[in-house]
């Protein structure tokens, strides 16, 4: 495939839509994101591991402005609330008007941390996203869902803010470790295999080329999840309804990361065994068919990601650890499920018995 140019498309939300582009070389494109900032003071989240590889492209175009760094220690363990103070203490010392912004440098747990930030400064302030691994270009950077870990659970305080812009370097995934880059993966699939039916075939299509990081491949794989994921925040930016379908896989790839001490599994692969399972629950419910898990199952494999549950998991834990998924409601399993390829739906009801039946064949 050649080599891609620019990509751009709109998240459309009224007076609060903004642009995501796709490309090579776009950090150190100052003049592009510049115009995104509308104040004079900036403060740049990042963490100790992405700040010194890509800070730099950066800072030249802050020039003129009142800025500082604000760095995280890596990990999804600072995800945390007094990090939140921490940012917000760093926005005060800068002397932060209404104006400022925020600039995410970094994965999710930098972007999701800094927009939360942003959303409590001053009762929300803009921000703009610099997501620099695949699972955050393609999912977290996107959409407005910000928030924080607390010691009850994974991703419990946050609010919907969305950023001023989207700004994915693809230059900055060449320095991603392969296992990071297979997590992003993960979430490229979950959006074909929710809504997409012509792009899981792309996908399967072009598994290698993906595998082997090639460019166009990558800057077409981001950029059609990206177009479907931007469709539906657009109808439901606040999760009434459709957006729920987005969590495919979730409910039980959260219980294994949680199970994991969110260092076992990464939040992509937990994903991609998640919607296998929800593929075989779906089986089992008679809503699907077994040759759609079988495709998913194999293009899975082909990108290199986990589909069974990591050895050494009870499946009554698990099962537990799904009973406080955010998505239940008056004491029921509420689950996203499929009827196959491309049609993910919400369901109900389902009964704890056949969801331990599932995690019990696979554990
Ligand atoms: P991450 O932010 O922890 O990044 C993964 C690792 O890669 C980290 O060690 C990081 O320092 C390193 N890294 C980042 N960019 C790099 C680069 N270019 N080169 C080398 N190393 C680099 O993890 P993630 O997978 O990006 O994000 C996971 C987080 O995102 C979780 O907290 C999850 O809850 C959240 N998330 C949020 C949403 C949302 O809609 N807000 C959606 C999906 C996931
Ligand atoms: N990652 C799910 C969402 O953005 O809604």
């Amino acid at each position: 495939m050649n080599q891609p140019a620019i990509h751009s498309l709109t998240v459309a939300l009224g007076p609060r839509s903004y642009p995501v582009w796709i490309g090579a070389g776009l950090l150190a494109d100052h003049a592009r994101w510049r115009a995104a900032l509308r104040g004079r003071h900036a403060l740049v989240i990042s963490n100790t591991t992405v700040a010194p590889l890509y800070l730099p492209r950066i800072e030249a175009g802050l020039h003129g402005l009142r800025w500082s760094p604000f760095l995280l220690d890596d990990g999804e363990a600072h995800k945390t609330f007094a990090n939140v103070g921490r940012a917000l203490a760093a926005l005060a010392e800068l002397g932060a008007t209404r104006d400022a912004c925020v600039i995410a440098l970094g994965g999710g747990v930098v972007g999701d941390l800094a927009g939360f930030s942003a959303a409590c400064w001053m009762r929300g302030i803009d921000f703009i996203q610099m997501p620099t691994t695949l699972l955050a270009m393609v999912d977290s950077a996107v959409g407005g869902k910000t928030g924080v870990n607390l010691p009850a659970g994974k991703n419990l305080a946050g609010a919907f803010h969305q950023p001023r812009a989207v700004v994915a370097d693809l230059d900055t995934l060449t320095t991603l470790p392969e296992r990071e880059y297979r997590a992003g993966l993960a979430e490229v699939v979950k959006g074909a295999a929710i809504g997409d039916a012509a792009f899981f075939a792309w996908l399967e299509q072009h598994a290698d080329a993906l595998a082997a990081r090639d460019p166009a491949a990558v800057m077409e794989a981001i950029a059609r999840k990206l177009q479907y994921k931007a469709g539906v925040v657009a109808r439901d930016e606040t999760e009434q309804g459709e957006r729920a379908l987005l969590n495919l896989g979730h409910t039980f790839g959260h219980a294994i990361e949680t199970t994991g001490n969110y260092t076992a599994v990464l939040h992509g692969e937990g994903v991609a065994i998640g919607m296998r399972l929800a593929a075989q629950l779906s089986e089992r419910l008679g809503l699907s068919q077994p040759a759609d898990g079988a495709r998913l199952q194999r293009l899975l494999e082909q990108l290199g990601l986990p589909s069974a549950i990591p050895p050494g998991m009870d499946a009554q834990q698990l099962l537990g650890l799904m009973r406080l998924d955010k998505k239940n409601s008056a004491g029921q399993l509420r689950l996203i499920l499929w009827r196959g390829i491309g049609r993910a739906e919400i369901v109900a009801g389902v009964a704890e018995a056949d969801v331990l039946a599932v995690l019990r064949a696979t554990v």
